[in-house]
């Protein structure tokens, strides 16, 4: 295959590279996948309006959120169980984005602890807590969060139940399914390299980094969507937040807005910021696309809150388009996960390289020489 170009080049080499189980856990939307096919076409629906003749010379994609300066608006959000798409995972991705000088967010369920991808960055990066019923374990992530220095938390609010993927249940990733069972799947575990069967099959202590010792006695991907069933709280509410919120003191960002009475709701109880987001179509399936639910969470709150948008975002001009809407900034999903899989550290750097350079393109090609005044003037409204 020849040397990936785009995100789309990206998701190729992953499920050239990937058993494709693993595959379809990041490829895969909940249900008919509807939601998941809405995000991308809202994004292409989008018209940029190109404009001339103005001096884009010097062009300025750095921006600041929460305290923090972003060497373009672009998070890598939080994505589980990274670590089984490469060796140590967590650690290969959170390298490129602090060699790109964009924030890193660690998921709850990492393969990779907090303490380890740490270790393997010069700087902190952001940690994402789901509600987890045993209080005084979410308490214990909330230390370990803050030891590891992470300056913003990602407290994610659309998972108190988790929406089928068909996909997961077809493979045997989600499910009662034995080793053998898998092996029938098509999932050759002894095809694979050693760090991919040795998470699969469990039974080493750091498998799930974060919870591994929550679950003492898990056996791999099984036991964890169990542990999962059991542990997330469907019982959580806005009171809730206010405990994570009395319990940490810097930034906390509220992941999972597609209302504006939810995002007036997030305002109210003391949050940063929030993240428009449908899970990247992986929770309710027929819910808008993310880039369709931002205008009128933007008109709501934007004066009160830094608007984060993710789903659907594949290229640096559905990052200027995100930002058009009103987003301060956009997370990725799905670009970094393949990209990690299909090349490590060094295909997400790449990959990263070719999102910054696909904005700076639609900048200069918009007549806009700042991220921080785009806004509605770069798209054609379409009536
Ligand atoms: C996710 N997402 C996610 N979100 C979260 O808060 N905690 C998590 O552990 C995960 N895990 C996860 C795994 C995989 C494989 C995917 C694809 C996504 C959701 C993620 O943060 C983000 O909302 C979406 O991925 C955004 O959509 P795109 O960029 O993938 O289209």
């Amino acid at each position: 295959m020849t040397r990936p170009a785009s995100v789309s080049d990206w998701r190729l080499r992953a499920q050239k590279r990937l058993p494709r189980m693993m595959f379809d856990y990041i490829d895969g939307g909940a249900y008919a996948e509807a939601t998941l096919r809405r995000n991308v076409a809202a994004m292409e629906e989008i018209a940029l309006r190109q404009r001339v003749l103005t001096d884009v010379s010097k062009l300025k994609l750095s921006t600041e959120l929460f305290g923090q300066t972003l060497a373009m608006p672009v998070i890598l959000g939080p994505v589980g169980m990274a670590g089984l798409y490469a060796h140590r995972g967590e650690t290969q991705a959170a390298r490129a984005a602090e060699a790109a000088g964009l924030p890193f967010c660690l998921s709850t369920v990492s393969i990779c602890s907090l303490e380890e991808v740490r270790k393997s960055v010069a700087k902190p990066f952001w940690f994402q807590l789901y509600m987890i019923r045993d209080r005084g374990f979410m308490m214990e992530l909330l230390n370990r969060a803050k030891e590891a220095g992470s300056p913003v938390l990602v407290f994610t609010v659309d998972l108190p139940v988790t929406g089928a993927r068909y996909r997961d249940v077809r493979s045997g990733l989600s499910g009662e399914l034995t080793l053998a069972d898998k092996l029938r799947r098509g999932f050759n575990v002894l095809s694979h390299p050693r760090w991919m069967r040795e998470v699969f099959i469990g039974g080493r202590p750091h498998t799930f980094g974060n919870i591994a010792h929550a679950m003492p006695n898990a056996k791999g991907t099984n036991d964890f969507a169990q542990w999962i069933g059991k542990n997330f709280d469907p019982s959580v509410t806005w009171r809730d937040f206010e405990w994570v919120r009395a319990r940490w003191d810097g930034p906390i960002v509220i992941k999972g807005i597609l209302d504006p009475e939810d995002a007036r709701m997030a305002a109210e109880v003391g949050a940063d910021g929030i993240v428009v987001s449908n899970h990247g179509g992986r929770q309710l399936d027929g819910v808008p696309a993310s880039v369709d639910a931002l205008p009128p969470i933007v008109e709501a709150v934007g004066s009160r809150l830094d608007i984060v948008m993710d789903g659907g975002v594949r290229s640096g001009l559905d990052v200027l388009k995100a930002l058009a809407l009103g987003a301060k900034s956009v997370a990725i999903g799905r670009a970094w996960a393949y990209a990690l899989a299909g090349g490590g550290e060094v295909g997400v750097s790449a990959m990263l390289k070719t999102l910054k350079a696909e904005l700076e393109v639609a900048m200069a090609l918009t007549g806009c020489t700042d991220v921080e005044t785009a806004g509605r003037s770069l798209l054609v409204e379409h009536s």
